[in-house]
């Protein structure tokens, strides 16, 4: 359905749990996050049920996201009844990979298409920092199960931060060259109050064109509905390098989404503080507030620079990105 802004929403990303097995330093604070009790999550039939209100409403394609969907422990089972939902023509998975060695086949055969591992750099010492606990050699191994598992498209994302991973763009980049993947980059997006990286560590997407003058545009780089990415490659790579800079080039006139948390509630806008909860309802009443949630969607997210974060009222575990 359209939004108030002619809009048409297509895609609603889920996420299924707000826990995780790394401890990104962008992402979440280093003791975790209180574990919502059960009460306050939506069950499984509960997601079945958003999601079949959602594909009522014209909505065709589900990302599943976290914390890390993977720690979930009925995953594979929520993937496979998601993906059978009539309307829903795709659902991919976003994950930090370090169980894709295990999961990644069952994710495919669930009906998972497109999987989006987040991998911030390169450097297993830099990879434990940024995690705190994470160990590279393991979301690798996931990268490389993915690659194996024979998903439509797998991709990468990195966080851009200055001073920690900047001077791996043009070694990221060359992953496209050997790999049949997509390489993309994320403008750090200041989420958490006590964010410890200052405002030297927003880059902008661009300095990865200014690192790597190589890239080729290969699109429009006006987007289209739907479209986040800026896209890039290399002459005679594999794989395509996408720029997602949420702050130096807006894209919510693009924006074709809404979100649902794993406790329920339908954020309109990932940077806007407001939340139309569902736990508890049946179909009907799901939908009803999801019609209320696309026409709730502000035209575009307030300031979202160094010094004015994100109302999201969240962090981004919380959300899912
Ligand atoms: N800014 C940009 N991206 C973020 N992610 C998590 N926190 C932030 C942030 N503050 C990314 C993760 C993952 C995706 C779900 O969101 O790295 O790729
Ligand atoms: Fe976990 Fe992803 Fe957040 Fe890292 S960014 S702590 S992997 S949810």
């Amino acid at each position: 359905m359209q939004d108030k802004y002619g809009r048409t929403i297509t895609y609603m990303r889920l996420s299924v749990t707000d826990l995780c097995n790394l401890r990104c330093r962008y992402c979440m604070p280093e003791e975790g996050v209180e574990k919502l009790t059960h009460p306050e999550m939506l069950t499984e039939d509960e997601m079945v049920d958003a999601v079949q209100a959602a594909a009522d409403l014209g909505i065709s394609k589900i990302r599943i996201t976290g914390g890390e969907p993977l720690v979930k422990k009925n995953i594979l089972s929520v993937c496979g009844r998601i993906g059978q939902i009539e309307g829903i023509e795709e659902t991919a998975i976003t994950t930090n990979g370090t169980l894709l060695p295990t999961l990644a086949v069952p994710l495919r055969k669930a009906g998972i298409s497109r999987i989006n591992i987040s991998l911030d750099t390169l450097d297993p010492d830099k990879y434990a920092f940024m995690t705190r606990r994470g160990r590279f050699e393991e979301a690798w191994a996931g990268v490389m199960s993915a690659l194996e598992a024979g998903f439509d498209k797998v991709k990468l994302n990195a966080v851009l931060i200055g001073g920690f991973n900047d001077d791996e763009i043009e070694e990221m980049v060359d992953l496209t060259r050997q790999y049949p993947l997509d390489m993309r980059f994320i403008e750090l997006m200041p989420m958490l109050q006590d964010d410890e990286f200052g405002q030297s560590a927003h880059i902008s997407g661009d300095e990865v064109l200014r690192r790597v003058p190589d890239l080729q545009p290969l699109s429009e780089q006006t987007l289209m509905s739907g479209q986040v990415a800026r896209m890039y490659r290399l002459p005679g790579a594999r794989g395509r390098v996408g720029l997602i800079d949420p702050l130096s080039h807006t894209f919510c006139s693009a924006c074709n989404r809404i979100r649902l948390t794993a406790d329920g509630k339908l954020k309109p806008c990932l940077h806007s503080s407001q939340e139309i909860s569902i736990k508890g309802l049946d179909i009907d009443s799901m939908r009803e507030k999801m019609r209320e949630a696309i026409m709730a969607k502000p035209q575009e997210h307030g300031e979202l620079n160094a010094g004015h974060r994100s109302e999201a009222g969240r962090q981004m575990n919380q959300i899912g990105g």
